[in-house]
């Protein structure tokens, strides 16, 4: 089929340009004409009639091509297929009775057409245009386009519009400006691998694109700009997964003369406002729980607090214990950790092992089931354990008859870890989520170093930009790890959906934190000798935060991964299969650039 009328030349352009959306008519157009322009979703030719349902950006009308009315329309209507772009003249009329869709906005009416024109035709498209398609991803990303005309998907991108334009107007009604920061920087360490871009000026150098504004944003706080915010572009070579992509979108905001409560009470309010966007309701203000509450009860510091299966510490409990493998455990320092799982009890022995399968291949060296029944425990070690033992991990755990608990033993951070990705699981599986509910936590309290062993030295929770407490600064001297951090995390259903900090605003107070990171001056002057310099002339104290749009519209579509909430997603490889990138270059382009790969041939 050709894309003109009646035989006539190809045309540039069209000729029934629509006056309306195809999302509009309803009852009140009854007997208006009106001209619609869009693709065809779905098309059926009853013999005499052809229906076809024409979507544009604003919904779906159904056009009625009736022989009767318009021959040439209808014998256009018979050379038709999904995806042709259509125009489509004709007059509304209230569909007969018993014909009403209530399932579409326009089900009231159809149009019944006196013109139409092909506008465009289309290739059979890869997969159908309609929600919840069950297509390899692959093929959805390499026809992105055709994905995104999807309704769900096309509701994604339009949701993220209004969150990130109901966070400006929140911020811009704050006094808060936005300011573009370069995307062209040097390196600053956030955590992840820079994605580094050559210079050809100057050969051998390279530029970072940032991982986030950080350093950029502190600046303008110096430079007197009272309140900042910037939709930013940050770029992380990382290990991807559901939650994170190469480059990604923060709503990121710093603000001077400020402490923890102020930067809090904005994010309160710019996440009650996307959730508004949304059309969800949020109570502010967040409640706040302590970073040690947090790893206590959850074992995590981004807990999911829609399900209880809470943690216990039952070292106390098993400390004389003759169960060789809790006596060696805590013999070698390491830590018995419990969950208890309410209305457990009714799993079979079957989940039971298959739990304790999975735990170790989570890491864990074993699981440990008990289950409080009618008769009592029962479990494959209660005849290791006393009665006093069982009866203090019982009151420990908080264990009421029809319950069950899981316990593993190692060290600490491995049974958190292991005990945080069951906790999850096994709340799924026993259908404890309601996935409805939205609960909202700050975690606040964070240390403000850690120790990474392999590397054999303290690195920063957050950044090195945050700054301690007054009273842990003493800290730093005799027990660092003790020190506590001014920073805070937003963390929603089990996601950590923003963290922020109060910043270090003195020279002698960031060089110390430099030095405790094992940096030496040459070093930290090599990389920050410029923001040193600048909390010389006069830095107000400041602090700020950055929110994870995608993940954000993430929660807010109820999708499972950010790859829905962003038009021209990478893969888990971090390639563009729409486009094809990263892609490799010419020759002449390296040689401008001064570079070699080890790849050329
Ligand atoms: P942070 O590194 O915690 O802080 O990032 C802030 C938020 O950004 C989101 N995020 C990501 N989203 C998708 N893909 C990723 N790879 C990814 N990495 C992070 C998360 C996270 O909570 N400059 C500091 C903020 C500050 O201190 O003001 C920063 O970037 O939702």
């Amino acid at each position: 089929m050709s894309n003109n009328n009646n035989g006539e030349k190809p045309v540039l352009g069209f000729r029934l340009k629509r006056s309306a959306g195809c999302g509009s008519p309803e009852a009140s157009f009854d007997g208006k004409e009106i001209t619609v322009n869009g693709w065809v979703a779905r098309r059926r030719d009853h013999g005499g009639l052809i229906f076809i349902d024409l979507r544009d950006d604003s919904g779906t009308v159904q056009a009625v091509f009736d022989p009767r009315e318009s021959e040439q329309s209808h014998s256009l209507a018979e050379g038709v297929r999904p995806e042709f772009v259509l125009a489509v003249k004709g007059k509304v009329r209230m569909r007969p009775d018993g014909t009403v869709n209530p399932s579409m906005k326009t089900g009231e009416v159809e149009i019944l057409v006196v013109e139409a024109e092909v506008l465009n035709s289309s290739l059979t498209p890869p997969f159908e245009i309609k929600p919840d398609i069950n297509v390899d991803e692959k093929l959805r990303l390499q026809y992105r386009y055709l994905d995104l005309r999807r309704d769900d998907l096309h509701e994604c991108v339009r949701l993220r519009h209004r969150i990130s334009s109901s966070a400006r107007r929140y911020l811009e009604d704050r006094g808060f400006i936005e300011i573009e920061t370069p995307q062209l920087t040097k390196s600053t360490p956030e955590g992840a691998r820079d994605y580094l871009v050559p210079s050809r000026v100057q050969p051998g150098c390279f530029y970072a694109l940032p991982q986030s504004p950080q350093l950029f944003k502190q600046t303008l706080m110096i430079s007197g700009f009272d309140r900042y915010y910037q939709i930013a572009r940050c770029f992380r070579d990382e290990d991807l997964r559901a939650d994170r992509q190469p480059e990604f979108t923060q709503i990121d905001l710093e603000m001077a003369f400020v402490d923890e409560s102020d930067v809090m009470a904005v994010t309160d309010g710019i996440v009650a406002s996307a959730f508004q966007a949304a059309g969800k309701v949020m109570k502010t203000p967040v409640p706040r729980m302590s970073y040690r509450e947090a790893m206590e009860l959850y074992g995590t510091d981004r807990p999911d607090l829609r399900f209880g299966l809470r943690m216990s510490t039952l070292d106390d409990v098993f400390r004389e214990t003759g169960f060789k493998v809790f006596a060696g455990t805590l013999k070698k320092g390491g830590s018995i950790r419990g969950m208890k799982i309410e209305q457990g009890a009714g799993m079979s022995r079957s989940d039971l092992d298959s739990w304790t399968k999975r735990a170790q291949e989570l890491g864990a060296s074993g699981l440990v089931w008990f289950v409080l029944g009618d008769e009592g425990f029962r479990s494959p070690v209660t005849k290791f354990l006393s009665e006093d033992e069982l009866a203090d991990m019982k009151s420990a755990l908080g264990l009421e008859k029809g319950d069950a608990a899981f316990i593993v033993a190692g060290d600490r951070a491995g049974c958190d870890d292991v005990l945080h990705t069951l906790r999850g699981e096994v709340a799924r599986k026993l259908g404890a989520v309601d996935e409805g509910d939205f609960r909202f936590v700050w975690i606040v309290g964070f240390p403000l170093l850690e120790f990474d062993r392999l590397e054999g030295r303290y690195k920063s929770l957050h950044h090195p930009f945050t700054s301690p407490t007054e009273e842990s600064f003493e800290m730093l001297e005799h027990a660092p790890l003790e020190a506590e951090a001014r920073a805070y995390d937003i963390v929603i259903n089990g996601i950590e959906m923003g963290g922020g900090s109060i910043r270090i605003h003195r020279r002698e107070v960031q060089e110390r934190m430099f030095k405790m990171l094992g940096m030496s001056p040459d070093e930290y002057e090599a990389k920050f000798g410029f923001l040193l310099e600048a909390l010389e002339y006069g830095a107000p104290p400041h602090g700020g935060l950055a929110l994870g749009l995608d993940r954000l519209v993430m929660l807010l579509a109820g999708r499972d991964s950010i790859r829905d909430t962003i038009a021209f997603p990478k893969t888990q490889s971090a390639s563009c299969l729409l486009t094809g990138a990263p892609d490799s270059v010419s020759g002449a382009q390296l040689k401008d650039l001064g570079l070699k790969t080890s790849f050329d041939s």
